[in-house]
């Protein structure tokens, strides 16, 4: 039989017709039923078609519900996951779709629950990409498109109690609806959140929309319906809302029905035997409100009685009172300017690809709070429902954004009348279902999908809809930052030259808080210049922040033997961002496709287990609720630094670290500031008088154990200097040095002799910005070492070498001079004017086996580099080698140090070796050569070195964020002409 011939949803080959965004769908509403109903998640029946429309015969294979069949290995399954970036998988040009089209289909028997007689049954389909047909016994039930928001389909009708019948859901991976679902991230078919069934009594809340401001004022409107048709008389609606401390608190209230409200209605005729319409209104005394600092929620129960009084439906809310409004150029929170430290976030995971739990959420988030995140933009489309709850209870702002990216055609669609009620139903089902979050504090229309009518109309939706908010789309931003006549109230554009920002700050012409959408693109080792953002944004009247871009790495865990993504259960191959052997994170064109986008998918702060990039301890200390400002009449200046509350939520500890001593700590008191307040306390402690360098640092932790973190986690270690260094004196000539024929160091704990380095494993900045291919052009990954002398000069030996580029020569010289236990070298390079931007001028060499831990006085303990340093506090630290290398998706250079003074290399018994540097520098110690790292495409072809690689450099470039967006600054560039630099090693 072909089921596309008789069956009415099939015939009309929805996956075709843009017009068509649903067929039978309810409502979207903020009802929350997912108490009490009854869940459908599980293994369902499964059969993966070539086509919509082919015949539904053969064998039944099994998938998981929710789940992509993309990741779950289902028996017989070819379609795998697949990642492009702006261009869409298929050739077809908007609405069209290729014939070849996975086609998943799934069956299950549902048992509806006996007492479930004579009421309303609803089923409701998380989410399914990209169009969802539903069938209950053979019979058509509804359709739905918009892949990221739920499909609920009324099947009083078609269910009974006591009688099973076989629900199915057919998911059309390909449709016109793809067009506009081109987000940068993996393409899979399938149900990617939750299926559930529940019941209502035909008397029901249809929609409960709460508004509440932060003058105490709640408002409360519900829509009735029955299921019957006419709603029965005598109907009414209570409420009851508990204090933040929970029900039995102070400060609880009753709500009773609006009488003003019902008496307008009846006046202006809109109530009418099929909708209700009522409204609960109080004023909440000692109101306590909302921020993403202070994250207070009110209990809110609705109620909807029958004319006697009994319970026909009930709905919790969770209320937040908070204001949001754009006052001139600022965005404010409660009247307050806020900075918005955001990051954009995709519903990922490493083994099930979209479907995410809300342990998985909670982690997410919690992960950001500890890290300085105050929002969140649900880049491209909105997230599961869970992440708002988790966001108003841990406090976050959300833009919250809808599901349109019509990416690769864009411009032919944003005013393609065809694809008109697609924008508004998606933009207006988000509304719908999200306006009751205190953390939503901005709707989004979208990304990338150009600017056109259909945007318009969508917007014209949400201002009328809902006029609390402010709107942004960035393809609207994108006209003019300052144009009042385009869809966005907010200046949001995506990786704008820093020095834009502050010029539109500055012009006088900016009327739009300027808040970018996307900003320093954390793709591999990225991230500089997060720090001088941040300078420029908390200086800047006008700036007031972003959302970096993004959260995830997407890399699917993958089983090298078969290609295979691991699926669920492959929890235990991977910790600490490194796979198990015989696995590896898998990113653009792992799973056999020849088109694709590459690492482009790895992109986020944290690698795809969640372990944090070193980016991330930057952020945190960017973000500090408290400041040390250095010293004022004595004193020591803190500041409380966060918009809405004091600094009680913070312990402290004073950590003096001394250069030529060990480090003290001291018992800190915090003193008591309200936002923006300042204070000076006096100095922990006095100052040994040794000469030496010297910083104080305050460790703040949480006081108290918090929603999203336990007592004493880290917030932030604002460090001042407190003494310089003192020049050292050259340390005395003693004993001699031996080189080699060739001008080489011989060192007993040495495999490879110090040399010139001037090449790092390029980095996804490097090579996407275009620098690693000018190096390469240059020649300087394959410098060739020519020995031009050596001569025995007094007690050292200088050994002048040139090191023969394609494009020029290097010359270098070593001076060796003997030491008392080891070797003092200084070197000089010269840089032909022609290599005006180079990675690295630096000394590489090579330890013997055995010595497996670095202990340095300098930055850290994690990564940084000059222009990603600012989390990083001078201090004593100590980390085995092992630890020092971040294990970015595609091999890169990686595990630098900022700002080193001196180290050591040491193996167990503590022998080793001892090096110190004339300044502050970056080195690395690693078990990859550059070369190793430059010719690696993945962490499992790697073979780690038995010894050290250890660089270090006189000047390193700058990180940048050039994959995406703006270059490093020219400050932390490597400039051409003469380097100096030098250092002592000695044996421990
Ligand atoms: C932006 C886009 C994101 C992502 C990013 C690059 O243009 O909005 O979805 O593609 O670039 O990683
Ligand atoms: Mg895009």
């Amino acid at each position: 039989m072909n089921d596309h011939v008789s069956d009415p949803l099939l015939a009309l080959s929805p996956w075709r017709s843009p017009e068509v965004t649903s067929w039978r769908r309810l409502p979207m509403n903020a009802v929350d039923r997912r108490a009490g109903a009854h869940s459908l998640d599980g293994d369902w029946r499964f059969r993966l078609l070539p086509a919509p429309d082919a015949p539904v015969g053969g064998d039944w294979s099994s998938a998981a519900v929710p789940g992509v069949w993309t990741m779950q290995n289902v028996q017989g399954t070819v379609d795998l996951p697949r990642y492009l970036n702006i261009r869409m998988p298929f050739p077809e040009f908007p609405p069209l779709s290729p014939d070849a089209n996975p086609t998943g289909v799934y069956e299950r028997e549902v048992d509806v629950p006996a007492d479930w007689a004579g009421r309303r049954i609803v089923l409701q389909v998380g989410a399914a990409e990209s169009v969802l047909l539903v069938h209950v016994d053979g019979r058509p039930v509804g359709l739905s498109k918009d892949s990221r928001l739920a499909a609920e389909f009324d099947v009083s009708d078609v269910l009974s109690p006591g009688r099973p019948s076989v629900v199915r859901l057919t998911v059309v991976k390909w449709s016109d609806a793809s067009h506009i679902e081109d987000q940068d991230h993996w393409w899979h078919g399938g149900i990617t959140r939750s299926v559930l069934l529940y019941a209502t009594d035909p008397l029901y809340l249809a929609d409960v929309d709460v508004r509440a401001s932060a003058e105490g004022e709640l408002r409360v409107d519900c829509r009735v319906r029955d299921a019957g048709g006419a709603l029965p008389a005598g109907w009414y609606v209570t409420g009851e809302l508990d204090a933040p401390d929970g029900p039995d608190g102070p400060g609880g209230l009753t709500l009773a029905q609006d009488a003003e409200f019902d008496l307008a209605n009846a006046e202006d005729d809109r109530v009418s035997a099929f909708l209700g319409e009522a409204r609960l209104h109080a004023r909440v005394p000692e109101v306590r409100t909302w921020t993403a600092e202070t994250p207070e929620l009110y209990g809110l129960t609705v109620r909807l009685h029958r004319a006697d009084g009994s319970v026909a439906d009930a709905s919790r809310h969770r209320v937040g009172f908070r204001d949001v409004t754009i006052v001139g150029r600022d965005l404010l929170v409660n009247g307050e300017r806020i900075f918005v430290r955001g990051v954009n976030r995709h519903d990922f995971h490493p083994l099930t690809g979209r479907t995410v739990s809300v342990e998985d959420m909670r982690a997410d988030l919690v992960l950001l709070k500890r890290f300085g995140f105050n929002a969140i933009r649900t880049a491209h489309y909105p997230n599961d429902p869970a992440l708002y709850d988790l966001a108003d209870e841990i406090g976050f702002y959300v833009v919250d954004e809808a599901d349109i990216e019509s990416h690769d055609h864009a411009h032919e669609i944003a005013d393609d009348p065809r694809y008109l009620n697609a924008f508004v139903d998606r933009v207006s089902r988000m509304v719908l279902r999200d306006k009751n979050h205190p953390s939503v504090i901005v709707w989004s229309l979208g990304n990338e999908s150009d600017y056109g009518a259909n945007h318009d109309a969508a917007a014209g939706w949400v201002r009328r809809h809902d006029p609390t908010r402010p709107l942004q789309y960035e393809g609207a931003a994108k006209r003019g930052w300052a144009d009042p006549h385009v869809a966005s109230d907010i200046a949001c554009p995506m990786y704008a030259p820093l020095e834009d920002c502050v010029a539109h700050a500055l012009s006088g012409l900016q009327t739009k808080p300027l808040i970018q959408c996307e900003y320093s693109h954390a793709m591999g080792n990225s991230n500089g210049t997060l720090a001088d953002h941040w300078a420029a944004i908390e200086a800047t009247p006008g700036l007031q922040g972003g959302f970096i871009w993004e959260f995830w790495d997407h890399g699917i865990l993958q089983s090298v033997n078969d290609g295979r993504p691991v699926g669920r259960g492959g929890a235990g191959l991977y910790d600490n961002g490194v796979t198990a052997p015989g696995y590896r994170w898998a990113y653009g064109g792992d799973f056999g496709e020849t088109d694709h986008d590459g690492a482009f998918i790895a992109d986020g702060v944290v690698l795809p287990d969640r372990t944090v990039k070193p980016v991330m301890y930057e952020h945190r200390e960017l973000a500090a609720p408290l400041r040390l400002r250095g010293f004022r009449h004595e004193g020591l200046v803190l500041s409380n630094h966060q918009h809405f509350r004091g600094l009680e939520w913070l312990a402290g500890e004073w950590e003096l670290s001394l250069a030529h001593g060990g480090t003290l700590t001291a018992a800190a008191d915090l003193p008591d500031l309200r936002p923006g307040e300042t204070a000076v306390v006096p100095l922990p402690f006095e100052l040994p008088a040794d000469g030496g360098e010297a910083w104080l640092t305050l460790r703040v932790t949480t006081a108290e154990d918090l929603p999203w973190a336990p007592r004493g986690t880290p917030v932030c270690a604002p460090q001042v200097r407190l003494r310089a260094a003192e020049p050292a004196g050259a340390p005395a000539v003693s004993g001699r040095v031996e080189t080699d024929a060739e001008g080489l160091l011989v060192h007993p704990l040495l495999t490879s002799s110090p040399t010139l380095s001037l090449w790092r494993a390029p980095t996804d900045n490097d090579e996407l910005g275009g620098m690693a291919l000018r190096w390469r052009t240059w020649g300087l990954d394959s410098l060739v070492r020519k020995l031009v002398s050596v001569r025995q000069e007094g007690d050292g030996v200088t050994v002048l070498s040139e090191y023969a580029a394609t494009a020029g020569v290097v010359r270098h010289r070593q001076v060796f001079t003997p030491v008392e236990g080891g070797v003092r070298v200084d070197e000089q390079a010269e840089l032909p004017e022609e290599f005006d931007d180079v990675a690295r001028v630096g000394t590489v060499f090579e330890t013997v086996a055995g010595l497996d831990l670095l202990e340095w006085f300098g930055q850290g303990p994690w990564e940084s580099y000059p222009d990603r340093s600012g989390g990083a506090p001078v201090g004593h630290h100590r980390v085995p080698v092992d630890e020092l290398f971040t294990p970015y998706l595609r091999p890169q250079e990686s595990g630098g140090r900022h700002g080193v003074r001196r180290f050591t290399l040491s193996a167990p018994d503590a022998t080793g070796l001892a090096v110190t540097l004339d300044e502050p520098r970056q080195i690395s110690v690693t078990r990859y050569r550059a070369e190793d790292l430059t010719a690696a495409s993945h962490h499992d072809e790697l073979v780690p070195r038995a010894g050290c690689v250890v660089h270090l450099d006189a000047a390193h470039r700058g990180l940048g964020t050039a994959s995406c967006g703006p270059d490093t600054f020219p400050s932390y560039l490597v400039a051409p002409g003469v380097h100096r630099w030098s250092w002592t090693l000695r044996v421990l």
